[in-house]
Order: structure tokens, then C-alpha cells, then sequence
């Protein structure tokens, strides 16, 4: 059974045919296969969501599929029902999972007990989803815009356009969306750099999945943000006060200032540097609005691909099914 807990849930040898066939799908909207027709994949959603809830809700459908939104309030999981019975029930119901959480262990768990394929939409740990997304957003701007039709050679040289290109995020570099691009400049080959305030470190879990992961020590760190960006093909942020994370508002906005996303510090990356995140922004905090107006700012991209990523994620798994 295969699941999409993380980046490296996908082997890198399976990223150019999942990539091709995101483009595909892309290119073809309205008019490809259907290859959920008669399946049903539940949404459980424990967090807030716009962009991930409406593209899983609409590409499912677009895929033949019917989307089944449950708030994890409205079902007995939110009254202390466990995972592992939710897991094995839905099984019998739904022919798949997205699943969004705080606890990462829970999408582990749901995967673990159930017999279908599970989906993570985000938790506290990773959003890969997320980095897919952004991923194939970068391979639209630097890879080729048309691909061979030898079916083995299809996306090769989407993903090997990501190669070798720096990507430095920017803030709270503790957070999933930092954690999982982490782990995808690792999958893709590319160089990551974070800078953000001492204090903000990854989990102690995040580090024993680089590891296991065999990505230890892949990334570079400072508190300088300067430094994070120069020569950066792409600067990115996320907002500094994650969902679960309220009661530090104060706090995290005072001493992660330094950090935010200028038009100074964005100059200071390369001159044709992109500026990417995940949405949604909070303009004057974490990134300046002059950068949210940049022609170099692909932001509605990234929230497009969403949809067109998540698709071709969703047939992969869809037709791994035992
Ligand atoms: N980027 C993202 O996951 O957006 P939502 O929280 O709106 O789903």
C-alpha cells in the first residue's frame, strides 16, 4: 500500500512520471481520465484550510471521485474514538484518506491500521503536499515547456531543472513547511538554507526522519538572513504564528522581525530570484507587500499547482491499490 506521509514517500526514480503526469493533467483539465470513477476518499480535517481543502475537493471530482469532508469535530474521533478503530472502519467505507492534524503520529497511525492510502494534508511535523506543489512550480519556470514522448524518459528533465538551485526560507524554520522542504531540496538535489531567530530548531523528531532518511545534516543554518539568501534562486517564507501555535503570538512576532521578506533582502538573492509561499501571507509581517507585488513573486502558481499536483499524487496512489 503505498501512502503520501512525506516527500520521501515517493522514490526519486518515481518523481519524473509523477511530475509528467501532473503537467498532463494540467494540460488536459476537463478533458483526462477519471481514474477515481466510483471511489470515495474521505477528508478528515482537524485544522483550518482553503487551499487544501478546496483542491482536494475539487481534483478529487475531477478525477471521477467523490470527496467526503469530515470535520474531525463531527465524528466520534473528536469524542475520543481511536485512531486505529477510525482507520480500520473507514476502511471498509472509502477507498482513500487525506488527512489533515496536528500529531504527525496520527497520519502514521491511520496509514499503519487501515488497508487504504493515506494522504497527509499537513500536520504540525511536514506538508509535503505543499512542497510538491511549490516543486512543480519551479520545474513550469525551469524546465523545458514541452516533453519527449519517450514514456521513460517523460519528466526527467522536469525534476533535474530543480538541480543544483538554492532555495533559502526565511522565518520560523522550525515549522512543517520548513522541515519538508528540508526534505524535498534533499529529494530534488537542490541546496537549502534557513535563517530564523536560535530557538525555532525542528523537532526532535524531524531530525531522527533526516536521518533515517539518510539526509542528516543537509541543510545549512543561520541567524543571518543575509547570508540565507545570498545567491538564492528562490526566497521563501511562511507566516511566523502556525495553526496550534496562537498563545506565542507576541512573542514570535517580536523576534522574528529581523526575518521578514523585504524588498532589501529580497535584492539581495539572485537578480532573477523568485519569491514563493506557502499562503496565506500575512502582508507587513513575515513579507512586505512591494514583494507580494513582484512580477518575480509566483505565489497563485503555487496555490494553482496545488491542485494539478495533488491529482496526479491522488491516481498515483489511487492505482498502487492492492
Ligand atoms: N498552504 C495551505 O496549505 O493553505 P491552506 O491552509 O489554506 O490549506
Amino acid at each position: 500500500m503505498k501512502h503520501f506521509l512525506h516527500e520521501t514517500d515517493f522514490k526519486a526514480s518515481e518523481l519524473p512520471a509523477l511530475f509528467a503526469l501532473a503537467r498532463e493533467l494540467k494540460q488536459n483539465r476537463g478533458r483526462h481520465a477519471r481514474p477515481l470513477a466510483g471511489q470515495t476518499w474521505a477528508m478528515i480535517f482537524s485544522k483550518s484550510s482553503t487551499r487544501t481543502r478546496v483542491s482536494f475537493e475539487v481534483g478529487i471530482h475531477e478525477l471521477g471521485g467523490n470527496p467526503l469532508f469530515l470535520n474531525r469535530n463531527d465524528i466520534q474521533l473528536g469524542r475520543g474514538e481511536t485512531i486505529a478503530d477510525t482507520a480500520r472502519v473507514l476502511s471498509r467505507f472509502v477507498h482513500g484518506l487525506v488527512v489533515r492534524t496536528f500529531d504527525h503520529a496520527e497520519v502514521q497511525q491511520l496509514a499503519d491500521m487501515g488497508t487504504i492510502p493515506v494522504i497527509n494534508a499537513l500536520t504540525d511535523l511536514l506538508h509535503p503536499c505543499q512542497i510538491f506543489a511549490d516543486a512543480f512550480t519551479l520545474m513550469e519556470r525551469w524546465g523545458p515547456s514541452s516533453l519527449g514522448s519517450d514514456a521513460a524518459s517523460r519528466g526527467d528533465d522536469l525534476v533535474g531543472s530543480l538541480r543544483g538551485r538554492k532555495i533559502a526560507f526565511v522565518g520560523d524554520r522550525g515549522c512543517n513547511v520548513a522541515n519538508s522542504w528540508i526534505l524535498g531540496a534533499n529529494l530534488f538535489g537542490m541546496k537549502i538554507s534557513l535563517a530564523g531567530p536560535p530557538g525555532f530548531d525542528a523537532a526532535p523528531e524531524f531530525d531522527q526522519l533526516l536521518a533515517r532518511e539518510g539526509f542528516a545534516g543537509g541543510y545549512h543554518f543561520t541567524t543571518d538572513p543575509v547570508e540565507a539568501v545570498r545567491d538564492a534562486d528562490v526566497v521563501y517564507t511562511d507566516v511566523w504564528v502556525s495553526m496550534g501555535k496562537e498563545e506565542e503570538t507576541s512573542e514570535r512576532i517580536r523576534v522574528m522581525s529581523p526575518y521578514a521578506v523585504t524588498e532589501e533582502l529580497f535584492a539581495a538573492a539572485k537578480p532573477d530570484a523568485l519569491f514563493m509561499h506557502c499562503l496565506p501571507a500575512h502582508a507587513g509581517e513575515e513579507v512586505m507587500q512591494e514583494v507580494l507585488d513582484s512580477p518575480r513573486c509566483i505565489i497563485f502558481d503555487q496555490a494553482e499547482n496545488r491542485l494539478h499536483v495533488q491529482k496526479a499524487i491522488l491516481a498515483t496512489l489511487a492505482a498502487g491499490r492492492t
